[in-house]
């Protein structure tokens, strides 16, 4: 996982339990990198697991909480780190479909060691779009959280509902955003 992705959550951390408790989590368990996380380094991604449990062990919220709102605060910070994603593209099913296909394309070519989920759009209906998640790393939080980053930049009446299911865990997962119908 790419190293801006680790700044981006330690500064997270800093700004919301303060700069001590960055420094806790990395000194909590020994971490292969030696938490030193340059934004243009690779790094496992298990090292931002552990830094997840250690927050969640410090600061009593529970795991999936803390991985939603990184997801939520990462996507403000790509409004403004990507900022040409974002300059053709006026809606939220707009952006969703043009994620696979192009956003996670282009950050590939960018960052080829990067590690990115499969993510496919289809409408359920024209107010609708399921958003399927899988990935071989479990950050199905992760993309809930983006998501709902995105819905509040894009500033749109949609809601999102997590599918639930026997097969449905932090892999593989389905989300269906619904837009309100407004006369
Ligand atoms: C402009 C918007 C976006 C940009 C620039 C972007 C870029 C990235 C980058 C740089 C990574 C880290 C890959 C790595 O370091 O190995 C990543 C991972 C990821 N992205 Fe995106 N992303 C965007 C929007 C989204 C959205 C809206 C979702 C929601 C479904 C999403 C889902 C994910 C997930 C879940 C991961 C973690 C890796 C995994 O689960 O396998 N991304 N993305």
């Amino acid at each position: 996982m790419k190293g801006m992705i680790f700044t981006e959550f330690l500064e997270m951390v800093e700004s919301k339990f303060g700069e001590d408790m960055a420094d806790d989590i990395i000194e909590d368990k020994p971490l292969e990198s030696g938490g030193a996380y340059t934004a243009v380094g690779t790094y496992d991604y298990s090292e931002l697991v552990q830094l997840i449990v250690n927050l969640s062990e410090r600061t009593e919220v529970p795991i999936p909480d803390l991985i939603k709102a990184f997801g939520s605060y990462a996507f403000s910070r790509f409004t403004v780190a990507y900022a040409y994603f974002f300059t053709d593209v006026s809606n939220l099913f707009d952006f969703m479909q043009n994620l696979h296909g192009y956003i996670h394309v282009e950050v590939h070519k960018l960052y080829p060691e990067a590690e990115l989920p499969y993510i496919d759009c289809q409408f359920l209906a024209p107010n609708q779009l399921q958003v399927d998640y899988q990935s071989e790393r479990p950050f199905a939080d992760f993309a809930e959280g983006l998501m709902t980053g995105a819905i509040e930049y894009f500033a749109e009446p949609i809601t999102l509902k997590r599918k639930e299911g026997p097969d449905l865990n932090s892999h593989k997962a389905s989300f269906v955003l619904t837009k309100a119908i407004t006369s």
